[in-house]
């Protein structure tokens, strides 16, 4: 009799750790709390990896002119522009280990301009072709 109280209290105890997992996004793949990318975005993954050096080359130069103002040298968003701003500019280092590609390139095409956002993240589209946002999201990926 007794093992089998066991065994129901250890089933229902690993009930509750799936069910956390669930909703915290078990091991991070999810967007914690983010919101989700509108349709034109949703599913987009970029066309490299963190392995093709000439991509994360390419998006380094691009950071150092477009970004680390605002988001820091690592990402850090400890860069001096950023220091004032509300919101704040993210944790990109921290971003890119629970963010999915189409998130990532939502947010560096459209910005902060728009709710539940409101910041004065600036829009990429138009500035960036698609090729060279994929390549800065590339290089914000080696900050894990
Ligand atoms: C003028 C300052 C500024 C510059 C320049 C800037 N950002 Fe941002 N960025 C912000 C702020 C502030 C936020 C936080 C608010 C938000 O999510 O819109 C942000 C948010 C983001 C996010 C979403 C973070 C999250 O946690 O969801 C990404 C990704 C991002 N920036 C990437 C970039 C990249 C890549 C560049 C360069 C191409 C860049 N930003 C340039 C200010 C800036």
């Amino acid at each position: 009799m007794k093992k089998i109280a066991f065994v129901v209290i250890l089933l229902m105890f690993s009930a509750l750790v799936l069910a956390a997992c669930g909703s915290s996004g078990g091991g991070g793949e999810a967007q914690e709390s983010r919101p989700t990318p509108p349709p034109e975005y949703a599913g987009k993954t970029s066309p490299y990896t963190t392995n093709d050096a000439n991509a994360v080359a390419a998006g380094k130069t691009i950071y150092e002119q477009r970004c680390t103002s605002c988001h820091g040298e690592k990402g850090l968003g400890d860069g001096p522009a950023g220091q004032a701003l509300d919101p704040h500019p993210g944790n990109l280092a921290e971003l890119v280990k629970v963010a999915k590609d189409d998130y990532m390139f939502w947010r560096i095409s459209e910005g902060g301009a728009m709710a539940p956002f409101n910041s004065s993240m600036p829009a990429q589209k138009g500035i960036l072709t698609e090729d060279e946002i994929w390549q800065v999201i590339t290089y914000i990926k080696t900050f894990k």
